[in-house]
């Protein structure tokens, strides 16, 4: 007889559940912050998770070439629009056409199995 895990339900103020991302991987989700509901970028490593915009500091685009499929290569984000790539842990351009900028970071927490807004998010 197989068993079967019970998923824990998320709560409201959950953006997701950390088993949704695999490790080392990303997803946007969408989230109420100060300015009104924006698209934020999830990135897993581990139990450690990382939130960003989900706008590129060149020209304003998301940087998911579909909704919540990220290019990721060597502990880098690439923006699908025109190739600028950015640090998982900092955000920093570190190549492309907005070298030197970063994305806006979005504090995050994970708290049991789920993604959360920090308080100060
Ligand atoms: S919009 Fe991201 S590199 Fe141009």
């Amino acid at each position: 007889m197989d068993t079967v895990t019970p998923v824990e339900p998320l709560d409201e103020q959950a953006l997701c559940r950390l088993d949704e991302i695999p490790d080392g991987g990303a997803t946007a989700v969408d989230a109420m912050l100060a300015d009104g509901v924006e698209s934020v970028i999830l990135l897993r490593h581990g139990e450690q998770v990382d939130g960003y915009l989900n706008v590129c500091p060149h020209a304003g685009r998301r940087l998911d070439y579909a909704p919540g499929k990220f290019l990721l290569k060597n502990g880098t984000l690439i923006c699908a629009v025109h190739g600028a790539t950015f640090n998982r842990t900092d955000g920093l351009c570190v190549a492309g056409p907005c070298r030197g900028e970063h994305l806006s970071p979005v504090a995050v927490r994970v708290q049991g199995s789920a993604i959360h807004l920090a308080d100060d998010a």
